[in-house]
């Protein structure tokens, strides 16, 4: 971002974030008036050293004796109370603003088109939820809380100060922004080293997550040693730069208290002198310094304070980046309610290309009646993934149509066209959930007796059986390992409970070894069984039944038929089939019932 363009954006930062805390303003004004009690406070604290010294020291007056210990005890209970009121409320309203944030992100992302997460990286969105909204939250809860008390305290203190003795508080008050210049300078240097240490601290983490999740392929390259060179190259940036920042910050408190101890030198001389010279009492003295000595601490606040609004700026516009990106695949504002499918599928004249000028997809015509098996076959690229995610909208064609039913996808509703399709892929996707909520994920509301029976029609239920808790047993990261062919009759059962008319398989059994993929096998059979069917298959063997087989190359359809007639063209099909006879010859899978 330009310099010059930062003040108007900055001011459309500020607006939008001021609206967010607008509703909470009888909450900020209550906290306000607490704020203002603990300034009042601090600086009758301040005060009170001029009747301790002169009344009780200097003057042996034994009722103040009694009066001032009392009125300090009050005077601290006050502080205490509404300083606690004050932060709570305070921090209610920071909290509050962020948790709206975060939920306002998160359903914000669930709406963004795939598109979208193709662009940007997963580790990038999660950072935005938690890092950015952080910052934001340590910029609003600082500024909202610190500010306001600061001013009051620095306010209360200065009227103590010129109260006590106004020459000198001319003096001393004029002197002290002086002292605030090398606190603003190293600030600045420890910003920069900050921000340094911040990004260093994110490759840490980037190099983290790769090697620990791919720890497999490190210690099977024997790549340790290389993982840990990096990883401490890493690790000592981080040293360096955490010493650069720590011998900053070192240096800046001594420094500061030296010039204010001149400043307290210069001043005990005069106003000792004053004393001496009877033109001023030791409590007046005292009570002035007390009073410039508790100025130090809301005056570093405040001069901190510019590093975390910045940062929270900063995290502000990516949060608002995200919130301001409109999904682009959305409800037209009449959509229809799309009916089940009764007739068929029809891509018509459909085009595609992920970026402009990349066409995947050509002018591709198509009809599948409704009940069909439709495979797709051909060379890995060729835009058999890419044509069927047209069908849910998880993208939107670039040309043509996408009809179902007679009906252009785009003109109904999103919910009513994906609650029509179910998808399996190669990749199964388990929720670290119950082994039944996963199972019941597309359908929640349903019975036990239709999860066991899922789980049985997708040859799960015997495994599911041996499981510690069966059913109830908790899968994912922490909880039981399942292998590929178990996740993937999952899955299944998945999409058989949720019943839906079109079942999309992309290469569901790509990833298994040939005995689970033989029951897999059949609990996709019994998953198709009733159901429009388009299946990407990388084994030929599996599609043989079809109904009709479209052979896709370079984003067309290359040729289109039954088994025999496709082998008979002595094209594309018949040599990708020689091909897979080659390698099933040596792996000897049996047919499919
Ligand atoms: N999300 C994406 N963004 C950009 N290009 C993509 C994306 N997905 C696939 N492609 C490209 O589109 C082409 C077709 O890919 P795909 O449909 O996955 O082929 P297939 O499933 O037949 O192997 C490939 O050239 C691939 O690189
Ligand atoms: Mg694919």
């Amino acid at each position: 971002m330009s310099k010059k363009s930062k003040g108007p954006d900055d001011v459309v930062l500020y607006r939008r974030l001021l609206s967010k805390v607008r509703p909470f303003w009888t909450r900020l004004l209550w906290a306000m008036a607490l704020m203002i009690l603990v300034a009042g406070a601090s600086s009758a604290m301040a005060y009170m050293v001029k009747p301790v010294m002169d009344d009780i020291f200097v003057a042996k007056d034994r009722a103040m004796l009694v009066m001032v210990p009392l009125a300090v005890i009050v005077l601290y209970a006050i502080k205490g109370t509404c300083s606690y009121g004050q932060t709570y409320l305070m921090q209610f309203v920071g909290q509050r603003i962020m948790t709206e944030f975060r939920v306002d992100l998160y359903a914000h992302l669930q709406k963004l088109s795939l598109s979208y997460y193709d662009r940007v990286p997963t580790g990038e969105l999660m950072s935005r939820i938690t890092n950015d909204v952080n910052n934001i939250q340590g910029a609003v809860s600082s500024v909202v809380t610190g500010v306001l008390k600061d001013l009051f305290t620095i306010f209360g203190l200065i009227f103590v100060i010129l109260y006590r003795d106004w020459f000198l508080g001319m003096f001393a008050v004029g002197v002290f922004p002086l002292c605030v210049i090398p606190l603003v300078k190293f600030g600045r240097r420890l910003r920069k080293i900050s921000r340094r240490s911040q990004e260093t601290m994110a490759d840490v983490s980037v190099l983290l997550h790769e090697t620990i999740s791919g720890a497999r392929i490190v210690k099977g390259f024997c790549r340790e040693d290389h993982e840990i060179a990096r990883f401490s190259a890493e690790a000592e940036r981080l040293f360096q730069l955490r010493m650069k920042d720590v011998s900053t910050r070192a240096i800046s408190s001594p420094l500061m208290e030296f010039l204010g101890g001149l400043g307290i030198a210069g001043i005990i001389f005069y106003g000792g002198w004053q004393v001496i010279n009877g033109h001023s009492t030791p409590g007046t003295f005292f009570s002035f310094l007390t009073a410039l000595i508790m100025l130090y601490e809301p005056v570093k606040h405040l001069s901190n304070l510019n590093n975390d609004i910045q940062n929270g700026l900063a995290s502000a516009t990516r949060v608002y980046e995200v919130l301001d990106t409109p999904p682009q695949i959305v409800d037209k504002p009449q959509a229809l309610t799309l009916p089940r499918l009764r007739q068929g599928i029809e891509f018509r004249d459909v085009s595609f290309a992920y970026r402009p000028g990349e066409t995947v997809l050509n002018h591709i015509n198509l009809n599948v009646p409704a009940g069909q098996l439709l495979a797709l076959v051909g060379t890995s690229g060729g835009g058999k993934t890419t044509m069927v995610n047209l069908l849910p909208r998880f993208y939107e064609v670039s040309e043509g149509a996408v009809l179902i039913d007679g009906v252009d996808i785009r003109d109904c509703t999103l919910f009513s066209l994906r609650s029509q399709i179910a998808i399996v892929t190669q990749q199964t996707i388990l929720f670290n959930d119950t082994v039944r909520n996963n199972i019941a994920y597309g359908r929640p509301e349903a019975s036990e007796a239709e999860i066991v029976e899922a789980a049985r029609a997708a040859y799960a239920l015997d495994f599911i059986e041996r499981l510690p808790s069966g059913f109830d047993t908790v899968i994912g990261e922490a909880g039981v390992l399942l292998s590929g062919g178990e996740r993937q009759r999952l899955s299944i059962a998945r999409a058989i409970l949720a019943d839906r008319p079109i079942l999309i398989l992309d290469e569901a059994t790509s990833s298994l070894d040939t005995e689970s993929e033989l029951y897999v096998q059949k609990a996709l059979e019994n998953l198709m069984r009733g159901r429009t069917t388009l299946v990407i298959a990388h084994r030929l063997s599996t599609i043989q039944r079809a109904d009709r087989i479209l052979v896709m190359s370079e984003g067309r359809i290359a040729e289109e038929g039954r088994h025999e007639e496709l082998l008979a063209l002595q094209g594309l099909y018949s040599r990708l089939h020689r091909m897979q006879f080659a390698v099933d010859q040596g792996l000897e899978v049996g047919g499919v019932a």
